[in-house]
């Protein structure tokens, strides 16, 4: 199978083209290596890919319509993991028009592409974000029509129109809501690599609301490729998926083990938590996520 990985030389999109290379597939990376953070990053992330049979790395712009217009001509996908995004609700509040045209704009294109090349399957990287201040736990029937963040928004945008390309081409489409994903090649803006950094910096940590009652739903990234490709691999033809781990963990406990497993102590600098972010992500996820999900709970500590 050929798989479009949008995305690919980023954190998730790179260890989902490792696992699918592992397993005799071929992968089309596409990415755009912005600088959202250090694009070197990214380019380390794929540095054992390109050595790789069956790996084809395109550098381009899912917003640009000719561009990938050659692509699947070119590369010919049968089925397309899209995670290629702008990430994080906080920067989305400074840059709303950015957020809108690569999360919402550059996914139509895309998924007009998918449709009109015949594509088998779309799977549609999202977030729990779109829960915004929703009641935990967050199941996937639950309204999420108040997201906090334009970085939500646009995600839940993408979510609606997936939905709309598979009623109108009956194009097999599922949507995977990720939740607080952690593991190795994670982006630095997340908080274990900024927390980390700070303690030993010896720099103050700002903590929202001191950390108390703030709580995130950490999944490891093997996790959470698991479930994409159950996703990619499903012969559903519409539904909404999280990946998540349902354990949630205060941002204080959090704090605590970093401090056991660095022997450093935390600087809290206590601030009210922001408009964008979520006080909580407590996930409950159906059949779609690896039972193995569960079994990472209390595993918090492997950053
Ligand atoms: N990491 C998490 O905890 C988390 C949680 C929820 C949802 N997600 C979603 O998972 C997906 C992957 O996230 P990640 O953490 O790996 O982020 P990431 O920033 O590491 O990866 C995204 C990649 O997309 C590329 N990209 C961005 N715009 C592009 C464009 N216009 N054309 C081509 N490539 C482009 C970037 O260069 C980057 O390499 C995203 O859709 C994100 O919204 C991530």
């Amino acid at each position: 199978m050929r798989y479009l990985v949008t995305g690919g030389a980023g954190f998730i999109g790179s260890h989902l083209a490792d696992h699918l290379l592992a397993r005799g597939d071929e992968v089309i990376c596409l990415d755009n290596f912005n600088d959202y953070y250090a694009p070197a990053r990214k380019r380390r992330n794929i540095a054992a890919a390109l050595t790789k049979p069956g790996y084809t790395l395109v550098e381009g712009d899912f917003r640009d319509q000719e561009q990938m217009q050659q692509l699947f001509a070119t590369h010919r996908p049968q089925r397309i993991a899209h995670l290629g995004a702008m990430a994080g609700p906080r920067p989305s509040v400074q840059r709303p028009l950015l957020y809108e045209e690569v999360n919402v704009r550059g996914t139509v294109n895309l998924l007009d592409l998918a449709r009109q090349h015949g594509c088998e399957g779309f799977v549609l990287a999202s977030t729990s974000s779109v829960y915004g201040q929703a009641p935990t736990p967050w199941t996937e029937d639950l309204a999420t029509d108040r997201p906090l963040s334009p970085y939500a928004a646009t995600k839940k945008a993408a979510e609606v129109l997936a939905y709309t390309f598979h009623y109108l081409y009956q194009m097999p489409t599922r949507v995977v809501r990720f939740f607080t994903v952690y593991g190795p090649r994670g982006r630095p803006d997340m908080t274990p690599y900024v927390f980390v950094d700070a303690m030993m910096q010896r720099k103050p940590i700002t903590l929202f609301n001191g950390g108390e009652g703030v709580y995130r739903d950490w999944t490891y990234v093997d996790d959470i490729v698991a479930g994409v490709i159950a996703a990619l691999d499903s012969d559903i033809s519409f539904d909404i998926f999280n990946l998540g781990n349902s354990s949630p963990v205060q941002l204080r406990d959090f704090i605590s083990l970093l401090e056991q497993v660095t022997d450093l102590e935390a600087i809290i600098d206590s601030k009210p938590l922001p408009a964008a972010d979520p006080p909580g992500s407590g996930g409950s996820g159906r059949s779609l996520v690896p039972a193995r999900i569960y079994a990472w709970a209390g595993c918090t500590c492997a950053i």
